[in-house]
């Protein structure tokens, strides 16, 4: 079972910011990932939509051999990881939770901010995780956790427009309500958002005087309880360089060309397939 892949499952590209994290802690792990480019973006979608992509996809992904799936989607964590684990007795990772318990170890003031898509943001989820990870009832949640949408940030990763001014100027009017909410920490919770970590922290640093927010990205997180659970549970993969195969429901070649963004390296072998 131990040689058996990571399913790293997401609604498009952006789940390759996940897919690299975890290949960059854990290299030794083959890795299978499948991004529903067909139906993305979830984010804009409704709870029982979501849920039913994420299930059709899942069980494709489980009809390969993996030993643990990971949802890098925020949006199909959100509303669909229920759903998900009923489907299979292998462990289903999501990336709220990780998150929401990196936040709760490293805010100093108690004051969250949330980005998220805009069913992420709707479906409370991030909020809920937060306030149960740093104990914190109803009022107080309402009162310390801010969260918005930052819709624009998906298309315009996904044209690779990571540094272009307008990526800055719309990260400045999204950081704004942020700043002035004073927030201590700020949970990227949307897989495309990692790739603009040195815009938003350029954008704190110039346009909000150096405000100290502390990014907390849910990829890092997952990935490092998903490190602990292949430990615990004794699923290590021997000493050997990781395989990487990837799936997508539409356009290959864009998959390919744009992942690589996301990937930071070469995506291959990538093949089609038919939810
Ligand atoms: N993968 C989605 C998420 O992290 C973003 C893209 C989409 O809307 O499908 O929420």
């Amino acid at each position: 079972m131990h040689r058996a892949a990571i399913g790293i499952f997401d609604s498009g590209i952006g789940g390759l910011t996940v897919a690299r994290e975890i290949a960059r802690v854990l290299p030794d792990e083959d890795l299978i990932y499948l991004g529903d480019t067909a139906r993305l973006p979830y984010g804009t979608k409704s709870a029982a939509t979501v849920v039913r992509y994420s299930e059709r996809a899942v069980d494709l992904l489980l009809r390969y051999p993996v030993k643990a799936v990971v949802i890098a989607c925020n949006t199909a964590s959100a509303y669909a990881l229920d759903a998900l684990r009923s489907h299979t007795e292998l462990a289903v990772l999501g990336v709220i939770d990780p998150g929401a318990r990196a936040v709760a170890a490293r805010t100093r003031g108690g004051r969250i901010g949330v980005a998220g898509t805009e069913a992420t943001i709707r479906s409370g989820a991030y909020q809920r995780a937060i306030a149960a990870a740093l104990g914190l009832d109803e009022p107080s949640a309402a009162e310390r956790i801010v969260a918005r949408p930052w819709p624009l940030l998906v298309p315009l990763a996904e044209d690779g427009w990571v540094d272009h001014p307008v990526a800055r100027l719309t990260l400045e009017t999204y950081l704004e309500p942020f700043v002035a909410a004073a927030v201590d920490t700020l949970v990227l919770g949307c897989t495309h958002y990692p790739v603009f970590k040195p815009l938003i922290a350029e954008v704190l640093a110039t346009r909000f005087s150096g405000c100290p927010i502390t990014l907390v990205d849910s990829a890092e997180a997952v990935t490092e309880e998903l490190g602990q659970l292949l430990d615990a549970r004794g699923l290590r993969a021997p000493a050997r360089e990781g395989r990487r195969s990837f799936f997508c429901t539409d356009l290959p070649e864009r998959f390919q060309r744009v992942g690589t963004v996301f990937f930071g390296g070469d995506v291959a072998p990538v093949f089609p397939v038919d939810l």
